[in-house]
């Protein structure tokens, strides 16, 4: 039916003075979906594809959206990372992670400063810089169409969803963003600003003169200059393939993407639980023993995927499981609901695969006092001790020490699958620390090898296992606990929600998209001419 609706519409026209392969002119709706962490997030997606805008336009404004109805885990205070695939052309990962102002050290942290709370945790803000530069490069509708929900939800307000109520109750004093039915109108305004001067606001103006007062008044190091100074990169996907479909993910400064292709490449579907959980460890120790800012540290991706180095992983995987020393070195981060993650895909063949993170619930629980946007806790995501567990549990190395002006090493992993034609047909990733890695995974092998729909596949109980502490935890009890308990694995049933998925896959009638029942999620969709 849908492609009997597109060959009936009239055919975009393609603008050929811009050097951009692939950019119609946006005059009619584009049929797409958009899976967001929250049902109003997803919607503001929609609304955007109604109005002519691409798939990158929509992930753009769901992630706007849910800086506003869920500031616990989003918003223009963090940053994040894109892996965005064109209906032809190169695709590209953008990376707009934070990074430690210039004044950043070890010492500080030696000598007590906090990673997790106040002007000390926090690194500098950088997705209102990055979302106009994913704009600048793939958008087609304008920033204030895009802005254009979220502007509206923080002006008029909205019901509280599950996740900001459960995040209110760890944090009430974080209320004090909101007026009245959760109306933010300072949020309002600095959302049109970020429309109005294509994100200037935030990297020279007056928001970003607002990020730096309200981190030096709580003890923090931020300068304009380091907002200034920030340079959003541009970055390869890497590649690999499971079950014959080829996987386009994040590379370093994230781990997610190395991990996700090392277990994808050390496993097939036949392969057990056990050495299933078994590949995880060994990725999850390279991780934390070797990932870090590639402009820092090498970061050795070549060899972590070489077909030997799997190979060697695979045929590791023993009746028993091993000892935590077996996998790395022991060096010196499991809580995460300062995440977001967005899957969008359109009926022109875009696909975006699109994380953000302020990293813990609220961040560094600093509110920016005339924008009303909350600052991100990244620098916890160094190993700002060396030695000692971060607030995901993580146990991280050197490699990943504070250094002025780099980027902490992260767990997030947007992700998009393609079929045999080299077209996109799954876009994944996910919310919740080192969980996202182990999250992102199995609903993709779900997906990849069961059919499993995409709703079905982002509900489903989930194991994790990240190395330290040496244990598999497990949402619920399910059936091959017993087999992993026999081959010498430590479960342990937490009985709590781990990361949040979404996913959006191509089909013959259109789209089918899952949104994460963890969060209270639901997908959105745009039906197009
Ligand atoms: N802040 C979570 C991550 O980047 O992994």
């Amino acid at each position: 039916m849908l492609l009997l609706l597109l060959a009936c519409a009239p055919h975009p026209r393609v603008n050929d003075r811009d050097p951009h392969p692939v950019r119609f002119d946006g005059s009619l709706p584009v049929a797409g979906a958009v899976a967001a962490d929250q049902p109003l997030a997803s919607e503001a997606g929609a609304e955007v594809l109604r109005a002519g805008g691409n798939a990158v336009d929509a992930a753009i404004a769901a992630a706007l959206a849910s800086g506003v109805v869920q500031p616990s885990g989003s918003g223009l205070g963090g940053g994040g990372f894109a892996v965005v695939v064109p209906p032809q052309g190169e695709a590209m990962a953008l990376d707009f992670r934070e990074v430690a102002p210039a004044a950043a050290s070890m010492e500080r942290y030696a000598a007590g400063a906090s990673s997790t709370l106040g002007g000390a945790a926090v690194a500098v803000p950088t997705q209102a810089i990055g979302l106009v530069d994913l704009h600048k490069r793939y958008g087609r509708a304008s920033l204030t169409t895009i802005a254009a929900p979220a502007i509206r939800l923080a002006e008029e307000g909205f019901p509280t969803g599950t996740w900001l109520a459960s995040s209110l109750l760890t944090s009430p004093e974080m209320s004090a963003l909101f007026l009245g039915d959760n109306r933010q109108p300072r949020l309002a305004e600095a959302l049109r600003a970020w429309a109005t001067t294509e994100g200037e606001a935030m990297r020279t103006g007056w928001v970003a003169e607002d990020f730096v007062e309200t981190v030096r008044r709580n003890g923090g190091i931020l300068t304009m200059a380091d907002l200034a100074a920030y340079k959003v990169e541009p970055r390869t996907p890497l590649r690999g393939t499971f079950a014959g479909h080829a996987l386009l993910t994040m590379p370093p400064p994230s781990s997610g993407g190395i991990a996700l292709l090392q277990m994808a490449g050390a496993v097939t579907p036949q392969t057990s639980l056990h050495c299933e959980v078994e590949a995880a460890k060994h990725a999850m120790a390279d991780r934390a023993s070797q990932g870090g800012d590639p402009s820092f540290t090498p970061v050795p991706v070549a060899a972590l995927l070489a077909p030997a180095r799997l190979a060697a992983v695979r045929a590791d995987c023993g009746e028993r499981t091993f000892p935590p020393e077996h996998y790395a070195r022991p060096v010196a981060p499991p809580e995460d609901h300062g995440t977001l993650h967005i899957s969008a895909m359109d009926a022109e063949g875009w696909a975006i695969a699109l994380t953000t993170t302020i990293n813990t619930s609220f961040g560094s629980k600093l509110i920016s006092a005339r924008s009303g946007i909350v600052l991100n806790n990244e620098m916890d995501d160094f190993a700002t001790r060396l030695g000692e567990p971060n607030a995901f549990g993580l146990v991280q190395g050197a490699q990943n020490a504070v250094q002025p002006g780099k980027r902490p090493l992260s767990s997030m992993t947007p992700t998009v699958v393609l079929d045999g034609n080299g077209r996109a047909e799954l876009v994944v990733g996910a919310s919740g620390g080192p969980f996202i890695i182990t999250g992102t995974w199995q609903v993709l092998r779900s997906m990849l090898v069961n059919g499993t729909p995409a709703q079905e596949a982002v509900a489903a109980p989930r194991w994790h296992h990240q190395w330290l502490p040496d244990a598999v935890l497990s949402e619920t009890a399910f059936a091959g606990n017993d087999a992993l308990r026999a081959a010498g694995h430590d479960v342990r049933i937490v009985g709590t929600p781990f990361s949040a998925v979404q996913a959006v896959r191509r089909t013959d009638a259109g789209f089918e998209a899952g949104s994460d029942p963890r969060k209270g999620g639901a997908p959105a969709f745009s039906k197009g001419p």
